[in-house]
């Protein structure tokens, strides 16, 4: 196998799988050019005359390309830089020329940073070109890697002071990409708390247009994603460049449109707020992107993000493992519960088939509400007198397994941490701390601050039998600052911040690797790779709503696999929207995702047990599918009237299938409808039946070529009649007959 291939003669560096080239080439001035990425390229032939720009540039010093690699500011090239190093000169200039490359298999690991790995060296290659500055000896290694089986490219890169002076690195993008023109549409995944991911369309316009965070943590406004897709692209059919970072604190994803109507893409670290002193000798490693192409829709570049992430993003003992189904009490108990209240609801939904009970806020301390308590990791006696091994214990006992949630990087002002460590608070000292949600973050830039949080969680996860655990972060970091960094370094705050975050994760997942672990961040708010190579699972939303989920797991959907998404069925009227959905479509949404309910089971009536009963035991025989399967979006919230959703997963094999309908509102004398099915085999004929069991449609084989091609039917029988009523859902279940 060799996917990178360098030629000499032209000095062409080219990576290239059945799926994708990236091509770059070193330019007789030593500049490293950019010359494709996308659709497969023939190995063995130059593509040098691709690298000429229409912009003449600045040809003394860049000839001809300005299509370049990883691109300097303040010599010619006016759009936005991949790097700027300040001098001790006070400039920025930098000539980043090539010094050398390696090309090795496999993909090393990224040193500090969560990233994408490989199991066995053959899965991929990698290569290092290391660029550097002569005067400043200031270095890019930049590094490449391409999967034999996956459209994807990895780019990261470190800077490396190899100098005698030191420098302070102000923007250090993980990628920067060229595109010969800018046809195209941004697509970015953004929202609010509680709608977090929808998708947003819009075609490139000439100046800057970005996403990114500058909170402390990715955020539930904007996800670390962008794609560039040509216009109309759908979910079949269209151009579409994906660009992830895995990383879960301050980012840009930014698309800049030169005059010439050529388009430049770059992701990384958000350069506002950032810089990085480096000693000489010291490095800098960035998070890596994962780039990825697909020729034929947002359908094929999702299962190249979800097959990647579900597979070499996400490790440890739960990646391939069923998960379970939960039930949460923080919407059946808020901050009201006590060990009996706790039992009941676990026993409850024991007897449901519910198999762990997870403990939401509110355990520890004195906490009845959100003013108090965080930081101080001892349990509440009053309201759990056998402590959380007793609980632990007894919900083992039920047969169940016991889930635990923390809130490790928070602080609350009325705690005993707090006023023993008032300075572990971020803060700026001698101005006033912003509160959100009465609560204030530590500082996890100092290590001394990460270590005692460790050893408390970490006491706490040895104390009981404790499978699970739920990792929130509820609100954002203001006032930037570290008392334990020098003032000329307080721009290295928000990433050593991040670094800490990451640091805890390692060492508890670490020691505790059969521990199942959750991320969250008030609902979706850092649902981010960086921290799925940790939690393979993340709380998707706050918002429990069906249909407000439709359009949330929809968008998550693009990048993020269902084995990623929790998804639970609540209680109605629901919490956030005050919406009466039927029991069976919220069920019908939440299968698509890691399944779980979040109500008091022991307030349902005895018919809505027993469709609990049914549900479970429905997830349960398709579980494998639901969390493992390939998942397809049919119709959607940005597709058709906007009324309907559809989408379905399919078996490796394409054998087992469970495609899903959703229709909010309902409509008087509605046309028919028929649903084209994807992913199947045309040869093969399936037993389609539906969930809920309807007498009216009992089951009927078809064709797999019918289904994909004419359509299935959804409603046949009695489409017509009225009582299907709003809020609609329809499951069909194929098995190949
Ligand atoms: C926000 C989470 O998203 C909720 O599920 C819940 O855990 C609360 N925090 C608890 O404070």
């Amino acid at each position: 196998m060799s996917l990178i291939e360098w030629d000499a003669a032209s000095r062409q560096l080219h990576l290239r799988n059945d799926a994708v080239s990236y091509v770059m080439r070193v330019h007789d001035g030593g500049a490293l050019g950019h010359l494709h990425f996308g659709a497969a390229l023939s190995a063995g032939r130059s593509y040098a005359h691709l690298g000429p720009s229409s912009f003449a540039g600045f040809s003394n010093r860049l000839d001809q390309p300005v299509a370049l690699e990883y691109p300097t500011p303040a010599s010619g090239d006016f759009r936005v830089p991949a790097l700027t190093v300040e001098q001790e000169d006070g400039s920025t200039v930098l000539d980043l020329a090539y010094r050398s490359h390696r090309i090795t298999p496999g993909k090393p690991e990224l040193e500090g940073l969560p990233s994408t790995y490989v199991e066995s060296a053959r899965e991929a290659e990698t290569v290092e070109v290391v660029l550097a500055d002569g005067r400043s000896g200031v270095e890019a290694r930049l590094s490449y890697t391409i999967f034999e089986n996956a459209p994807v490219i990895i780019r990261t890169a470190a800077i490396v002071n190899g100098g005698t002076q030191t420098v302070k690195v102000r923007c250090a993008m993980s990628a920067s990409i060229d595109f010969a023109d800018a046809g195209w549409e941004l697509v970015h995944l953004s929202g609010a708390w509680a709608r977090e991911r929808h998708v947003v369309r819009r075609l490139l316009a000439p100046g800057r247009q970005s996403v990114g965070s500058l909170r402390g943590a990715s955020g539930h406004q904007h996800n670390p994603f962008i794609a560039l897709a040509s216009p109309g692209a759908n979910e079949e059919s269209g151009e579409v460049y994906g660009f992830s970072l895995v990383y879960s604190g301050n980012f840009l994803a930014e698309v800049e449109v030169d005059p010439y109507s050529r388009a430049r893409a770059r992701i990384g670290i958000h350069p506002e707020a950032f810089a990085w002193t480096l000693d000489p000798g010291a490095a800098l490693q960035l998070p890596e992107a994962v780039l990825a192409f697909s020729p034929a829709g947002f359908g094929a570049l999702s299962d190249a993000y979800h097959r990647l992430y579900r597979e070499r993003l996400a490790r440890g003992a739960w990646r391939d493992r069923p998960r379970p189904i939960l039930i949460n009490n923080w919407e059946a108990t808020y901050f009201g519960f006590n060990e009996r209240k706790l039992l009941e609801i676990a026993g409850s939904a024991r007897d449901l088939g519910v198999e762990l009970f997870v403990l939401d806020d509110g355990w520890f301390g004195a906490r009845d509400d959100d003013t108090s308590s965080l930081g101080d990791w001892s349990v509440n006696r009053r309201k759990l007198p056998s402590g959380i091994e007793g609980v632990a214990t007894q919900v083992e006992a039920l047969g169940m397994r016991f889930g635990l949630w923390i809130e490790p990087e928070m602080v609350s002002e009325d705690s005993d941490l707090f006023r023993a460590h008032p300075d572990w608070a971020i803060g700026v000292p001698g101005r006033p701390r912003t509160e959100e949600r009465n609560q204030y973050v530590l500082d996890f830039s100092r290590p001394e601050i990460v270590d005692h949080v460790h050893g408390v969680i970490s006491r706490i996860l040895a104390s009981a039998p404790i499978s699970y655990v739920k990792w929130d972060m509820n609100r954002n970091i203001t006032e930037p600052y570290s008392t334990a960094l020098p003032p000329d370094r307080q721009g290295e705050f928000f990433h050593r911040y991040t670094l800490g975050v990451y640091d805890l994760y390692r060492r508890l997942t670490a020691e505790f690797p059969q521990v199942l672990f959750e991320s969250c961040a008030g609902g979706g708010g850092r649902f981010d790779p960086g921290l799925l190579a940790f939690a393979p699972q993340a709380w998707t939303s706050d918002d429990t709503d069906a249909v407000e989920r439709l359009a949330i797991q929809w968008g998550t959907s693009l990048v993020y696999p269902l084995s990623s998404m929790g998804a639970h069925v609540a209680a109605v009227p629901n919490h956030q929207v005050g919406r009466i959905t039927p029991l069976s479509t919220r069920a019908a949404v939440a299968f698509f995702g890691v399944f779980g309910y979040e109500l008091d089971p022991t307030q349902l009536t005895a018919a809505e047990r027993d469709e609990i009963r049914e549900q479970i035991a429905f997830y349960k025989r398709h579980r494998e599918l639901f969390q493992r399967g390939r998942f397809i979006r049919l119709a959607g919230p940005h597709g058709d009237s906007g009324n309907e959703t559809a989408w379905m997963v399919v078996s490796a094999d394409s054998r087992a299938a469970i495609a899903g309908f959703y229709r909010a509102l309902n409509r008087p004398n509605p046309a028919p409808r028929r649903l084209r099915l994807r992913g199947l085999d045309a040869g093969l004929r399936y037993r389609v039946s539906v969930w809920p069991p309807d007498p009216y449609e009992p089951a009927a084989e078809r064709g797999g070529d019918e289904l994909m091609r004419a359509g299935l039917e959804v409603g046949a029988g009695r489409w017509e009649a009225a009582g299907q009523g709003d809020f609609w859902c329809r499951l069909f279940v194929l098995e190949a007959i």
